[in-house]
């Protein structure tokens, strides 16, 4: 027999805290603010009492890094994006009771709080460790800070705290050849002091809670804790030397910040905080059901860390359910931030005004609930067209217009319903249990499936029942047709709302009625017979090639910058290391003189020696050079070039050449003649 579920009073729920280093991208939607903003709408709709919070993550390095490169402050930074990242959660329609930030005076207190009790009671270690140290910069490395190559995989630009080629984590000592991410420079190790969480000692609870506890939660949820669990835990440091963050609230922690991953969860707590002043309920009572939405980077800090952070700190409830997925990829590529490889939630909103619910539909339909999967843009029309607009938007349109049509708008009568009919609107209320097992199961796309088959259910009543012939012979039918129709109509509204919001709030106004809770779906009298509905408007529009087409040219053009730069990187790298200097003295015995070159032809018997005749403004000589692989001797002639004339002369193959033309040698081994940068008299010095 299974257990009985647990019934709960009240539902929290928290989606990751995005970072405020950049905007939204489809794939941290698809990942978590999708699924959680299905969920908590659902419960909303439900009548339950549930909280969601989320807010920007304003902490860490990769705000700082940010902040240096473009030369303003960590908080200017945070601003910007804060601003860009919740105004476009606001345009999806994200559903957030509040979004807060991890700047906020509420949470700076509950984080040095939290952390303050956990200190005073003794439950972190102190340790003094060597850390790299740039004594160029005068700083301390922390995770992102230090850039060097993966002793897992190569890549020459990992990052102290993990490698994204591999997607290995890895702390800074691992890194082969470290460098400063700040200077560039080869770092030092200094000794330095820190607080860590001893999350060995959390190992016997975690066991217990998750292991035998949580056997529930998704598959890759429960392995990945579970390798963490089997390979060891280790204390893990909550501090880090850093000018940006929570100081540690100790004495003689000066230049000390809680770790963003310390204070980062912490903020889920102060946003419902500010959210209402009943917060502790939802934080504090085991009638509250707790759900992390987060991506698969974050469970080890969720399932793992934070846990035990609570769990030290006590009277804090856990977790429920952790469901994290998978990442999502982009037209086959990984997506990434750095690259500008992504779709940006702000600039989708900004492009596409009006189909909020098609990018919603999409990434829930195709979210990586089991694996890695693919966005492509082929795909995001076909869906659109194929689904949204041919079956649910077909559906509405057509009960709708009929209506309209056959009966001014008014919703007719139900006549006596055939065997068909019943069957039809049984189908249609059988939906609920099953839409409702896969929500809670965190199924949602599963779900997605089951909320559009009810439009499914009614083209296919629409079809089968063919008013549009039937009004002719038997408008009393008719109209027991339509009042079925506007009924499944209606359901598809309460059904939808989880996933398409914004249609489902376009149907009710066609239908001019109240938004239904979710216990009426599958009700067969929403909308009643004399109501007047409104007009009908189309709920989705066809998306033509030509938009689809843009959006591939735009990422094309992004393969092709990040291609360019990747390439002036390669080349900056394989730059030869700068000379042993030279005094001013040496320089000067250099007689370097503008020259043209008169005539060149090829040495016999030789490859690669040009005899060229130059007029140096000194006078006519002859210089053999071995350029003779990268110039035609007609290239050559006429050109001024510069001569290192007071070189040794030399014989070869029966020559004597008197001086050197100068030249610059790229990566690729390319050559290039110098030459003044515009004519000039033969003979000019050049120093
Ligand atoms: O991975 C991230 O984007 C983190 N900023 C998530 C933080 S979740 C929570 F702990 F705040
Ligand atoms: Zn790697």
């Amino acid at each position: 027999m299974l257990p009985m579920a647990k019934a709960y009073k009240r539902y929290l729920v928290t989606s990751a805290l995005p970072y405020a280093n950049g905007p939204v991208h489809i794939g941290h939607l698809a990942g978590v603010y999708i699924p959680s903003d299905i969920y908590t709408r659902y419960l909303r709709l439900k009548g339950c009492d549930v909280v969601s919070v989320c807010g920007s993550d304003e902490h860490g390095v990769p705000i700082t890094i940010k902040a240096r490169k473009e030369g303003i402050t960590p908080q200017q930074v945070v601003d910007r994006y804060h601003e860009i990242i919740r105004k476009s959660f606001e345009g999806l329609g994200m559903s957030f009771d509040i979004y807060s930030r991890t700047s906020s005076p509420t949470h700076a207190a509950t984080a040095s709080e939290f952390f303050r009790k956990l200190y005073d009671e003794g439950k972190f270690i102190e340790r003094t460790s060597e850390q790299y140290y740039d004594e160029e910069a005068q700083t301390f490395l922390a995770d992102r800070y230090i850039v060097g190559t993966c002793p897992k995989c190569g890549n020459d630009r990992a990052y102290g705290d993990q490698c994204e080629k591999c997607g290995s984590t890895l702390s800074p000592d691992e890194l082969v050849d470290p460098r400063s991410a700040v200077s560039g420079s080869v770092p030092v190790k200094r000794e330095t002091k820190h607080w860590y969480l001893p999350l060995n000692d959390y190992e016997a609870f975690l066991r217990e809670w998750i292991l035998d506890g949580h056997k529930e939660w998704k598959s890759n949820v429960y392995g990945q804790c579970k390798s963490w669990l089997d390979g060891g835990l280790q204390p893990r440091a909550v501090s880090r030397d850093l000018d940006w963050g929570i100081p540690v609230p100790v004495e003689g922690a000066e230049g000390k910040v809680l770790y963003v991953w310390f204070d980062a969860p912490i903020g889920y707590i102060s946003a419902t905080k500010d959210f209402t002043p009943d917060w502790e309920k939802y934080w504090k009572s085991e009638d509250t059901k707790m759900v992390h939405f987060i991506g698969k980077d974050n469970i080890v800090f969720h399932c793992i860390v934070f846990p035990s952070m609570l769990k030290a700190h006590g009277g804090y409830i856990l977790p429920e359910n952790v469901p994290a997925n998978e990442f999502l990829n982009l037209e086959g590529d990984k997506i990434s931030t750095s690259r500008n490889w992504a779709v940006w939630l702000h600039e989708y909103l900004e492009e596409f005004p009006g189909k909020e619910d098609v990018l919603r539909y999409v990434l829930c339909a195709n979210a990586p609930e089991t694996k890695d999967n693919d966005f492509t843009w082929k795909d995001y029309q076909a869906r659109n067209n194929n689904e949204l607009v041919a079956v649910l938007g077909n559906f509405v349109n057509r009960a709708l217009v009929l209506t309209e049509k056959y009966f001014g708008g008014v919703v007719p009568a139900c006549g006596a319903l055939t065997d068909y009919d019943r069957e039809t609107l049984a189908e249609v209320a059988a939906v609920k249990a099953s839409l409702e097992a896969d929500i809670e199961g965190y199924h949602f796309r599963e779900a997605l499936k089951e909320a559009m088959n009810v439009a499914r259910i009614g083209n296919k009543y629409l079809a089968d029942t063919e008013p549009w012939k039937v009004i002719k012979s038997d408008p009393a039918r008719v109209e027991t047709i339509l009042y079925v129709a506007l009924q499944i109509t209606a359901n598809t509204a309460i059904a939808i709302e989880p996933f398409m919001p914004f249609s489902a709030a376009k149907i009710l106004r066609m239908l001019a009625a109240e938004k239904f809770s979710w216990e009426r779906l599958g009700a067969t009298d929403l909308v009643a017979a004399g109501h007047r509905i409104g007009r009908a408007e189309l709920l989705f529009e066809k998306i033509d090639d030509e938009a689809i087409q843009r959006q591939l040219d735009k990422l094309a053009a992004t393969k092709a910058a990040n291609e360019a730069a990747n390439e002036a990187a390669e080349a900056v790298q394989n730059i030869e290391q700068q000379k042993d200097s030279c005094t001013f003295d040496e320089f000067q015995k250099m007689d370097i003189r503008v020259s043209t070159i008169l005539s060149a032809e090829k040495v016999a018997k030789t490859k690669k020696l040009l005899k060229l005749t130059v007029d140096t403004g000194i006078d006519r000589r002859e210089i053999v050079s071995g350029i003779a692989e990268h110039f035609t001797p007609e290239e050559l002639v006429g050109r001024q070039v510069l001569v290192l004339v007071n070189l040794e002369p030399r014989e070869l193959k029966g020559i004597l050449s008197r001086g050197m033309i100068l030249m610059a040698e790229d990566a690729s081994g390319k050559l290039r003649l110098l030459s003044p940068g515009e004519p000039c008299t033969n003979g000019a010095v050049v120093g």
